[in-house]
């Protein structure tokens, strides 16, 4: 819906009745630039007219401009004289196909015609060409020929406000998604890893002891069954762990978080043979669970990230502790990462990573490394998780 033609029920008593009280007096009045002595009859309604604060001006059914006060002027970025007796579409956006007279400036031309006043956000046109939001109750004399007058407030920083707030929604929105996905592909990889290791292992093992059963042959037959059935269980045992320290790293509750990275490098470098230095002091780590959970998730997104797609040949991460932050930086020397891979809607490591950061109230960058490789920068404001 475009927004300028949008409908706002607000009502407005108070300004009807000075709009009709305005009509009423231009009604009196000879059109055009011609400026009347009505202070001298009426000089109580000019002087309310006059230093209002809010902008109000009236237009007869040509969509002429008959009486603009000061504030009118200046929201435009004019004079009270230059508007008199221009056409109301100088300094309000015209609708397409405008024939009905003022009413159709604020969208009382398509079937809401007759309403007293109402509330419509246009866009204003001032002097200097600048467009901006505005709102204005519109409200029309009932008697004799009709005459328009309308109260103008200009709304751009609350269209601003508002902007905002709608992007922070979409953004809230976007994460609660991203969230859901993250949840639902973690059970998925955890229900995968089950059925894969431990249900293929446990399978195996029920035949072996099924034919355990049957067996009616020499001792070695069955000494061979069994040891083949030791071996599948000590893989479901270190299989089981695996599982288990994926979910939640035991090391993070025994060690806390040093151990617990020095781990994750081990494994690292151990499952890809890649070279990996953990540069960091234990004491600089001592942190609350909610801390060390987070830097530990970060740093494994970031070396799965380094094996998944890297192809790197070293690793180095950094942590130290600089006033009240924690500095961590992870690098490697692979190809590095391109700017729309970071963007990549799809891609959830990087937004994990980036909201961990963020709900920490921390700053993370992500850049290329010359001559190659990618950078992880990431600062964390950790004076409050210290243990
Ligand atoms: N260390 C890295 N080196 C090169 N490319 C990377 C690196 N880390 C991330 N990327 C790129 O950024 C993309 C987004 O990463 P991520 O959000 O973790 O998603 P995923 O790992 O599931 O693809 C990856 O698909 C990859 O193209
Ligand atoms: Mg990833």
């Amino acid at each position: 819906m475009n927004p300028s033609r949008r409908l706002r029920f607000t009502g407005w008593p108070a300004a009807s009745q000075l709009g009709c009280f305005l009509i009423g007096l231009a009604a009196g009045r000879a059109l055009g630039r011609r400026v009347h002595k009505e202070a001298d009859t009426v000089p109580a309604s000019r002087q309310i007219v006059h230093h209002a604060s809010e902008a109000i001006i009236s237009a007869d059914l040509g969509n002429l401009i008959v009486t603009a006060n000061p504030a009118a002027a200046s929201l435009f970025g004019t004079s009270v004289e230059q508007m008199l007796g221009s056409p109301l579409e100088r300094y309000i956006e015209a609708p397409h196909g405008s024939q009905d007279g003022p009413s159709e400036f604020f969208g009382a031309g398509d079937g809401r015609a007759g309403r007293r006043a109402t509330d419509y956000t246009v866009t204003g046109l001032r002097a200097d060409g600048h467009r901006f939001p505005l709102e204005g109750s519109i409200s029309r004399a009932s008697n004799g020929t009709p005459y328009y007058t309308v109260i103008m407030r200009d709304v751009s920083d609350r269209q601003r406000v508002q902007d905002k707030l709608s992007r922070s929604h979409d953004q809230l929105r976007q994460l609660s998604a991203a969230l859901q996905t993250i949840r639902e592909e973690e059970r998925t990889h955890i229900a995968r890893e089950l059925h894969d290791d431990l249900g293929q292992i446990l399978a195996s093992l029920r035949m072996d002891l099924n034919l355990l059963q049957q067996t009616d042959g020499t001792p070695t037959d069955s000494l061979r069954l069994m040891h083949g059935m030791e071996a599948n269980l000590l893989t479901a045992i270190t299989s089981l762990r695996r599982i288990a320290t994926n979910l939640r790293p035991r090391a993070l509750d025994e060690g806390g978080l040093y151990f617990a990275l020095q781990g994750l490098r081990d494994d690292f470098v151990e499952r890809y043979g890649i070279p990996c230095a953990l540069l960091a002091d234990e004491a600089e780590l001592r942190l609350d669970d909610a801390a060390s959970t987070a830097i530990f998730r970060i740093v494994q997104e970031a070396l799965t990230n380094i094996a998944r797609h890297a192809e790197a040949t070293s690793v180095t991460m950094n942590l130290f502790r600089l006033n009240g932050d924690l500095l961590v930086t992870i690098r490697d020397d692979g190809v590095g990462i391109r700017p729309e891979d970071m963007e990549k809607a799809a891609s959830l490591g990087l937004i994990g990573m980036r909201e961990r950061v963020w709900g920490m109230r921390g700053e993370i960058s992500i850049s290329s490394e010359t001559p190659s490789g990618t950078r992880v920068d990431i600062v964390l404001p950790v004076a409050g998780h210290l243990v």
